[in-house]
């Protein structure tokens, strides 16, 4: 009884070291994938491993194809980060959609996504489109609404090369015009979400997901799209922690069962053996006799 007993203790302890590493490996590094012209290999960068010099735009929104990330889960977002081409020095008092953490400026959006990659470990994608949108918010403003008004249909420079490899799809996006920006409306056209959990994030001046969220289970209707996605306001960014997000995601019933299963499976093989090994020990001695 007391061999079982300490194998079970050291099972449990396994079985926790293992939990810790899937679900906090916040500094692993993650792929993007993009099709843009470059075709050089880039990383992200997490908000807490970034050496860069104050006020630079943060480059977790890169270009150009990788090699694939190890993860069954995809943070794809759509985010003015990335979509314009800032001057290195904007600052983000200037700008209502930047934020600044740690000496670096993030998108509203890309930052979240940022935070969901710290926390889960997955893969970071840029909804990318091929034309950038103005440097100056308000023009920005107004090409968003005509866009919405016209249904575009922006042509994207970046595309998931290897969706089948993903089981959970974040999606993230500012937005615009009550809805989502046109691009994001692309990305979901172009790729089959069928049989993964689709799990929203937005931010916003104060508009929420509006009718998004239908909008997305309508357009993927082989997906779970789960109803009870991220938000955060524009002006709340800043106070937005790694904790927030952290609860948010531990609340995710569905992720949690997933995230877990690989170790849950493994503590079952170990108990297989164990009792292997018990059995066989109680066997032996009393064959022995
Ligand atoms: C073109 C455009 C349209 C917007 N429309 C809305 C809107 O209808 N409702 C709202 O609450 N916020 C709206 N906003 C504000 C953005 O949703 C908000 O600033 C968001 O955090 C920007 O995220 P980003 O920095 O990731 O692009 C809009 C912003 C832009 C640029």
């Amino acid at each position: 009884m007391k061999t079982k007993i300490t194998a079970l203790i050291l099972v449990g302890i396994f079985a926790f070291a293992m939990t810790a590493c899937g679900r906090r490996d916040s500094n692993a590094d993650s792929a993007v994938r993009t099709d843009s012209q470059s075709g050089a290999e880039s990383r992200t960068e997490s908000v807490e491993n970034t050496e860069t010099e104050e006020n630079t735009v943060s480059d977790t929104a890169v270009s150009g194809q990788t090699e694939e990330g190890n993860s069954n889960i995809l943070i794809a977002y759509f985010s003015r980060v990335g979509n314009t081409d800032f001057p290195a020095d904007i600052d983000a008092v200037s700008s209502a959609s930047l934020v600044r953490k740690d000496g670096e400026l993030y998108g509203n959006t890309q930052y979240i996504a940022s935070l969901i990659q710290q926390s889960t470990g997955g893969d970071l994608f840029l909804i990318e489109t091929a034309e950038k949108y103005p440097v100056d918010y308000d023009e920005t403003d107004e090409q968003g609404m005509i866009e919405n008004r016209d249904r575009t249909r922006p042509e994207l420079a970046s595309h998931v090369e290897n969706m089948d490899s993903y089981d959970i799809v974040f999606l993230g996006f500012p937005n615009w015009y009550y809805d989502m920006p046109m691009a994001v409306y692309t990305f979901l056209e172009e790729h089959d979400l069928s049989g993964k959990t689709v799990i929203p994030f937005v931010t916003s001046g104060g508009g929420g997901f509006s009718d998004a969220i239908s909008e997305i289970q309508n357009l993927q209707q082989g997906a779970e799209v789960l109803s009870d996605g991220f938000k955060a306001s524009h002006s709340k960014i800043d106070d937005v922690t790694l904790e927030d997000v952290q609860e948010w995601i531990d609340g995710l019933s569905l992720l949690n069962k997933y995230l877990l299963s690989i170790d849950i499976h493994l503590i079952y093989v170990f108990d297989i053996f164990i009792n292997l090994f018990y059995t066989m020990g109680k066997g032996a001695g009393r064959w022995q006799k």
